[in-house]
């Protein structure tokens, strides 16, 4: 056990009354990062506590969806990762906890910001910036380097994104868009590059897969997911829009009245140490850690150099606003003829 854990586990100790504690030998994780990275944190935090974690990997809008369909009989106990703005709506919504761990202060501005903007009920635990990546073998010339190449007619139906009801990262695109162009703009851009899309997958990072494999040409992700298929030898080439680009703060929420409540405390104190941060990078996945003691992986894109839009978590992250644009995508883009 380090000697931070330690800390925060004896800490807990003094505080719990004793059948509090030994009531915490169970924790129902909801897990939004890709599944290497959920199963490495989940064991790592059992082996530190001996507490047994239950976890299941569903994209962020899935995840969202469950947790709100779960009011009044909630399962989950702790909502680890995938993009800020669900969390930011189930805050509002009051679907999760108010919770403001001792760690709070040794987080990034970014990462504090979305804890404020939620009256303390989310928290960011790490931030990436939206891109593509192109599979070099299948695009050998005239490659892309901007969201309008992607509605060239040399990439029809060779890019794959997710469905940004399931996924979080298809709903940062989407607000992505609106806020590079205005609303009507962005859906025009979205109905031009239907035509060019194969395939709306349920999570994510599943086109960085299919880019990597040679199923689709170009997939729009995260670019660290872009990167992590780089790093396991695959063509991909990771591209950071010149037009501008959005980003995520990605984060973490305690459900509210989960069965489990000081075992949802004690992951997510852990869960904002250096120590538990790094075990992303050892899973393969890029991101740039909240944790200011935390080393930030070299594979990670450096949002230094990306041309990142100003996004607006606490709009984008309304529920008015993120239920709006899902019904236009679904009535304008979803319904469309394939
Ligand atoms: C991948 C990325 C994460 C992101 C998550 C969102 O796992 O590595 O940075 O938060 O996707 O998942 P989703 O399936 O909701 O788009």
């Amino acid at each position: 056990m380090n000697r931070h854990f330690a800390c925060i586990a004896a800490t807990a100790l003094t505080v719990l009354p004793a059948t509090a504690f030994a009531q915490a030998d169970e924790l129902v994780l909801y897990c939004s990062v890709n599944e290497e990275w959920c199963r490495a944190q989940s064991e790592a935090f059992q082996r530190e506590t001996g507490i047994n974690v239950l976890m299941t990997r569903k994209s962020s809008g899935e995840t969202f969806a469950q947790i709100k369909a779960e009011v009044g009989q909630p399962r989950g106990d702790v909502w680890w990762g995938g993009t800020g703005d669900p969390h930011l709506q189930a805050a509002q919504e009051e679907l999760t906890e108010e919770y403001r761990s001792p760690l709070l202060d040794q987080l990034q501005p970014w990462a504090l910001a979305q804890a404020e903007t939620s009256g303390y009920r989310t928290v960011g635990i790490y931030a990436g910036a939206l891109g593509f990546g192109y599979n070099s073998d299948l695009v050998a010339e005239n490659p892309p380097a901007c969201w309008a190449d992607l509605t060239d007619e040399r990439f029809r139906d060779d890019i794959q994104v997710a469905n940004p009801n399931s996924s979080g990262t298809s709903y940062t695109m989407l607000a992505t868009m609106v806020q590079l162009m205005g609303e009507d703009e962005a859906f025009a851009y979205l109905a031009d590059l239907h035509a060019n899309v194969s395939q709306y997958t349920q999570s994510g990072a599943a086109p960085a897969r299919a880019a990597a494999t040679g199923e689709t040409a170009v997939g729009i992700v995260f670019m660290h997911d872009a990167v992590a298929q780089t790093v396991d030898g695959a063509p991909v080439v990771t591209v950071a829009p010149c037009e501008g680009t959005g980003y995520e703060v990605g984060s973490m929420s305690i459900i509210k009245g989960g069965p489990n409540p000081e075992a949802a405390r004690l992951w997510y104190d852990w869960a904002l140490s250096p120590e538990a941060q790094e075990i992303g990078a050892a899973a393969k996945s890029f991101q740039v850690p909240s944790n200011l003691n935390a080393s930030t992986p070299p594979e990670a894109p450096d949002l230094e150099d990306i041309k990142l839009i100003d996004y607006d978590f606490a709009r984008f992250g309304s529920a008015d606003m993120r239920a709006g644009l899902l019904a236009r995508w679904d009535a304008e883009i979803g319904a469309l003829a394939r």
